[in-house]
């Protein structure tokens, strides 16, 4: 059986606290300078604590976790334009990646983005996970070796993504999204997942077995993960 440190909380807001004391404590203990991010409404109420306190991330630099291919970024349904608007537009940073969606040449970008990862390396990872344990835009069956690619995306995402989609735009069947290699490299990686859609995601990496059938359980061979979940598995 792996060992993960599992974090019970009472809700959404709860879990958002708790990750901000963590990454408090390792701001202040000079062990945070690169920080992977993840978008999606579990990271709505984490990134507003963030924003209402007073933590400092002049010396942080980020990594974002994928975008949509052919969403530009000024498109409300990018998360370029959701990383702006829940923190970047409120936080300075030293830098920051995004992953172009729109580059005229998606491999080239895919490798440019995996080479900046390599010369940065990543201290923590955020993920939140799919309700078919996709880890960012790593479906089921991606292999566990892949760095950051041209994924396309599952059914049963492009269901769940499509609430956010009200207007005319097409909803991408494509993404650029690190590979599950990219993320195993953090030093750190901490999960969060909230309500019960992400039961059946969670109780697959309780169960401990490693399967490509659902991403998620690759982090069981991670050395330093962190889950924090409003879910009883009692
Ligand atoms: C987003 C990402 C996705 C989401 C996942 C959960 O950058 O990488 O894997 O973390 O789809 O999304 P929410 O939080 O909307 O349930």
């Amino acid at each position: 059986m792996s060992m993960f440190n599992l974090v019970k909380v009472a809700n959404p807001e709860e879990g958002a606290q708790n990750l901000f004391q963590l990454l408090k404590k390792e701001l202040e203990s000079d062990r945070l300078h690169v920080l992977g991010l993840a978008t999606g409404g579990t990271m709505i109420p984490v990134y507003e604590k963030w924003v209402e306190s007073d933590l400092d991330f002049k010396n942080v630099v980020t990594f974002n976790l994928d975008e949509y291919v052919g969403i530009h970024a000024d498109s409300p349904n990018s998360y370029a334009y959701f990383m702006n608007e829940h923190l970047f537009s409120k936080k300075t940073f030293r830098k920051i990646h995004l992953l172009n969606g729109m580059a005229a040449d998606l491999e080239k970008e895919c490798a440019q983005y995996e080479e900046s990862l390599q010369q940065y390396p990543l201290d923590i990872q955020l993920l939140g996970v799919g309700e078919n344990g996709h880890i960012a835009f790593n479906e089921p069956g991606t292999p566990f070796d892949s760095v950051t690619h041209v994924a396309k995306l599952t059914d049963s995402t492009l269901h769940v993504n499509s609430r956010f989609f009200d207007n005319d735009e097409e909803i991408p069947h494509t993404a650029v999204t690190m590979g599950i290699a990219s993320i195993m490299q953090a030093k750190k990686i901490v999960l969060v997942a909230f309500g019960e859609k992400k039961r059946a995601a969670l109780a697959k990496l309780l169960e401990g077995h490693v399967t490509a059938e659902w991403p998620i359980t690759k982090l069981l061979q991670h050395k330093d993960l962190t889950v924090i979940t409003d879910l009883n598995f009692d």
